[in-house]
């Protein structure tokens, strides 16, 4: 099995580009089947997950051909209303595909999604919000059987700004009959990105980035081609591996704006940080101040998907930091992982009380999933002596040649078989 091993000690000094946005090239490529049309998407990162899309979309008879960070998809020959059951129970996102197929077909069977293993992660607003527009869906032995006679617009009230059934509403609703309108709808910049990338084909939507959301249906989609946003997650965790290093790495490609919630809780934890148009420079400090409180919230607030990277930072900080996950139920899995490197952890319930400790040390560790394995690839940086973290197929579903772009940064890290 493969794993990373990691000789702590080394500041990380130099740059770093980020690649395109996971979050954002997923519902995109889900898009691409919306209309019997041709895509050509910039910026696609080489990841697990969006091998598995890829391979989905195979599955269900489009062309697809990469080349580079470029990846084409020509929809024109779809012929298959069946997700693979081992592709969508390797990636939960696989369940925006949903409304991309309503959309396409008016048809579609998919299994119920699998993914990351921090707790329920439920798809009950997904499903409500396609029956209010129309469709019959039958849940059986593991399967979701869903049809539609035609798509109506209609007024969705989500009771949480979840980020997939914003993404499967907007997905139905491009060329639903009328208009549809989403309120408390997620704000993430991957949903603005989506629409970006539809109404670039020809859809009709506003509001992205707002918790009210209007598309207003149209008949089909033409050919498009679009650049996808940079990683603000990825970009966030170098951000990280400066300041727990008390290095000074230059991040390119980036958009600011996206990355001001996790500038803010570095700069608490006294990094300097330096912004400029698609840039920043993070100079880790020589002792990391502990943070009162984090939460974890839906965009623009603390992003969940950065709380394990933070978590190993302030393992190793000056005093004690409180971290409250409000999004996810179970998402503290690195903490006793963590623990088994030093660190001195608690976990009540969503609430995991920091104390930091004075030196880390290198273990033997597993990733349970994506981010933890990330925030543990974090700690064995600072750790003394050599960290081996097991599972890396999860950090593979999200970081494009981590363990690569660390050693150019300085990192004593290599990955063994
Ligand atoms: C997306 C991101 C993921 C990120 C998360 C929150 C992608 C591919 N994944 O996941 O990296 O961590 O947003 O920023 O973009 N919920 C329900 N019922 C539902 C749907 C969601 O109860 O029908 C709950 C979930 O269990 C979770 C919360 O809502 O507790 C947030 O989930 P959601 O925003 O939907 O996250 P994802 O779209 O799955």
């Amino acid at each position: 099995m493969r794993k990373l091993i990691v000789n702590g000690g080394n500041r990380l000094v130099g740059e770093v580009s980020v690649t395109g946005a996971k979050n954002a090239v997923l519902p995109i490529l889900a898009a691409t089947v919306i209309g019997a049309n041709e895509s050509t998407i910039f910026n696609v990162p080489r990841l697990r997950d969006v091998e598995v899309m890829e391979n989905i979309l195979l599955s269900l008879g489009c062309k697809v051909e990469r080349l580079g960070k470029m990846m084409w998809v020509d929809s024109k020959p779809l012929n298959n209303i069946k997700i693979p059951e081992e592709l969508v129970r390797e990636m939960r996102s696989s369940i925006i595909l949903m409304g991309a197929m309503l959309s396409r077909t008016g048809e579609v069977v998919i299994s119920y999604p699998g993914g990351c293993e921090i707790g329920p992660r439920p798809i009950d607003l997904h499903l409500k919000a396609l029956r209010e527009m129309g469709a019959e869906i039958e849940e059986a032995h593991g399967f979701i059987y869903c049809k539609i006679k035609g798509l109506k617009g209609c007024e969705i009230q989500l009771d949480y700004p979840s980020v997939g059934a914003t993404e499967n509403i907007i997905l139905a609703g491009v060329k639903a009959e009328g208009t549809t309108i989403i309120r408390n709808a997620a704000r993430e910049p991957e949903i603005i990105d989506l629409q970006n990338y539809l109404n670039k084909a020809g859809a009709r939507i506003s509001g992205a980035g707002t918790s009210v959301i209007i598309i207003d249906g149209v008949k089909e989609l033409g050919n498009v081609t679009h650049n996808t946003i940079p990683d603000r997650i990825v970009a966030g965790t170098y951000m990280v591996a400066s300041a727990i290093t008390g290095g000074e790495i230059v991040i390119k490609n980036i958009i600011p704006d996206h990355l001001q919630a996790t500038i803010a809780k570095l700069k608490e934890a006294g990094c300097i940080i330096y912004t400029d148009n698609d840039s920043l420079k993070v100079i880790g400090p020589k002792k990391i101040n502990s943070i009162e409180m984090i939460q974890t919230l839906p965009y623009p607030g603390f992003p969940t998907d950065m709380q394990a990277q933070i978590m190993a930072l302030l393992s190793v900080a000056d005093g004690t930091s409180i971290i409250s996950e409000t999004v996810f139920e179970n998402r503290f899995k690195h903490a006793e992982e963590l623990v088994r490197m030093g660190a001195n952890i608690r976990i009540f319930g969503k609430v995991a009380v920091v104390k930091g400790v004075k030196e880390l040390t290198g273990a033997k560790v597993a990733a349970k999933d994506l981010r933890g394995g990330a925030c543990l690839v974090l700690a064995g940086l600072k750790a003394k002596g050599t960290t081996e973290v097991e599972n890396i197929y999860h950090i593979e579903r999200g970081y494009e040649d981590f363990h690569i772009e660390l050693k150019e940064l300085g990192a004593d890290i290599k990955m063994v078989d």
